[in-house]
C-alpha cells in the first residue's frame, strides 16, 4: 500500500490540496484566442533539420493538433503549450522566482503593507548613449530607489518610441516574456494590432495571463524575504488591454508562423538559453522583411548553465558578421536591476540594440 504518512504533515496536506485544485483549476480547458490560433506552427520534426511547420486547429478544449501530420499539443487554461518536454531545467522555472519577477516587472503596480500604499515611483531619466556617464548616474540613483527596475522597462519604451518601431497594425512577439510587462505595455500602443508573450515557463504564462486580464482586479501575491520566507501584497494593474495573448514556447524553436511579426522584443533571455545563436535564427524567421528586433542583455554568462562556447559577450560585434541584420541603434549601460530577495539587489548595465531584418525585398 502507498505510504501516505507524509499527508499527517498540515504543510503537506495544505500543499496537496493546492496542487490537486491548481491541476483541476487548470483541466477546465477554455478557447484559445483564434487570432493566437493563426500565427502558430506546428514543431514536430520531420528530419534531423526539418520540422513540420504547418498550421493547427483546436480538437477540443484541452487539445491543438497539427492539420498536417497530427501532433497534439496541450491547451490549458486556453494557453497553449507548444513546446518539447526535453527542454532543460532552468532556475527561472522555479516558483519561488516570482516573488522577484513580480518585483522586477510590476514594482509599481504593487500594493505593500496595511495602507495598501502605491510603492511611489520617479520618472525614468533619458538615456544617454554614454555607458559611463549611465553607470555612474544610475548607480547613485537607484540608491535611493523602491521601485528598482522601472527605470529599464521605461527607458526601453523611450527607444521604441524613439525609434518609430510601432506603425498602424504592428504584430509584437515578445520572447521569454516572464510575467508579460512589456507585452502588455506594447499591447497599449493605439498602432499595436496584437502582441504575443511566450516563455519557456508555464507558470511564468499562466501568471502573465491572470495579470493581463485581472481587469482592475487587485490578485494576491508573495515578496520574497530571505530563507524562503515571504510577505503577502497585492497587484493590480490600473489598464486592461484585449490585443494580447500569452503562450508556452521554446525561443529555440519558435512554433510561429514565418514572416509574421513587425517587432520581436528579447530581452534578457539570451544569456539564460542554451543556444543564443538559435534564438537569433529563429527571430529572424518569424520576422516580417523589414522588422526590427530590440534585444537587450546583462550578458551574465557566468552566471547561467550555458557552455562556453556559446557565450555572445557583444551582440553588435555577432551581428556584425551578418549582413541581413542592419544595426539601427544601440545604447549601452542601460541599468537592469533585480531584487532577488529583501537583502539581496543585483544590478547590471545592459546592452540594448535595435536591428531591422534586411531581404532582397527590403533592398530594392
Ligand atoms: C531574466 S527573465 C526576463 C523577463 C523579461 N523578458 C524581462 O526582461 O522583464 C528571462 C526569461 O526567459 C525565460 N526563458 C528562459 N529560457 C527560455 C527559453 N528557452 N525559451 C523561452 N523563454 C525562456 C525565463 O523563463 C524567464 O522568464
Ligand atoms: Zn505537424
Amino acid at each position: 500500500m502507498a505510504d501516505l504518512s507524509w499527508l499527517r504533515s498540515r504543510k503537506n496536506r495544505h500543499a496537496c490540496w493546492l496542487l490537486i485544485f491548481k491541476e483541476l483549476h487548470l483541466s477546465i480547458g477554455t478557447d484559445m484566442k483564434t487570432k493566437t490560433l493563426n500565427f502558430l506552427r506546428c514543431i514536430h520534426p520531420l528530419t534531423d533539420s526539418e520540422y513540420c511547420d504547418s498550421e493547427l486547429k483546436q480538437r477540443d478544449e484541452l487539445t491543438l493538433i497539427c492539420k498536417r501530420c497530427g501532433a497534439e499539443y496541450s491547451l490549458r487554461g486556453g494557453i497553449p503549450r507548444l513546446i518539447h518536454s526535453n527542454i532543460s531545467e532552468n532556475p527561472y522555472l522555479k516558483e519561488e522566482m516570482i516573488g522577484a519577477y513580480y518585483e522586477m516587472q510590476f514594482a509599481p503596480y504593487i500594493l505593500t503593507g496595511e495602507s495598501q500604499d502605491r510603492l511611489s515611483y520617479p520618472q525614468s531619466e533619458i538615456v544617454t548613449r554614454s555607458f559611463e556617464k549611465n553607470f555612474y548616474q544610475s548607480v547613485t540613483h537607484l540608491m535611493g530607489k523602491q521601485n528598482l527596475t522601472e527605470d529599464f522597462y521605461q527607458s526601453l519604451l523611450e527607444l521604441v518610441r524613439q525609434e518609430k518601431l510601432v506603425t498602424p497594425n504592428t504584430t509584437v512577439l515578445d520572447i521569454g516574456c516572464g510575467l508579460g510587462r512589456m507585452t502588455t505595455e506594447m499591447a497599449r500602443f493605439d498602432d499595436v494590432d496584437y502582441a504575443i508573450g511566450l516563455d519557456s515557463s508555464a507558470f511564468m504564462i499562466e501568471e502573465a495571463t491572470k495579470l493581463a486580464n485581472s481587469q482592475q482586479s487587485q490578485i494576491p501575491i508573495k515578496l520574497n524575504l530571505v530563507g524562503g520566507k515571504t510577505t503577502s501584497a497585492k497587484i493590480g494593474l490600473d489598464w486592461t488591454v484585449d490585443n494580447c495573448d500569452f503562450m508556452v514556447g521554446d525561443a529555440q524553436q519558435l512554433a510561429l508562423q514565418e514572416g509574421a511579426f513587425d517587432l520581436v522584443l528579447c530581452l534578457n533571455v539570451i544569456d539564460r538559453v542554451p543556444n543564443p545563436t538559435k534564438v537569433i535564427e529563429q527571430i529572424f524567421r518569424v520576422l516580417k522583411s523589414g522588422g526590427y528586433l530590440i534585444i537587450t542583455d546583462p550578458y551574465d554568462w557566468e552566471n547561467s548553465p550555458i557552455t562556453r562556447e556559446y557565450w555572445i559577450t557583444d551582440m553588435a560585434e555577432f551581428f556584425s558578421h551578418n549582413s541581413k541584420w542592419q544595426q539601427v541603434q544601440e545604447v549601452d549601460g542601460i541599468p537592469f536591476v533585480m531584487r532577488s530577495t529583501s537583502r539581496q539587489i543585483v544590478a547590471y548595465m545592459n546592452h540594448c540594440l535595435i536591428y531591422r531584418k534586411i531581404t532582397e525585398e527590403t533592398q530594392s
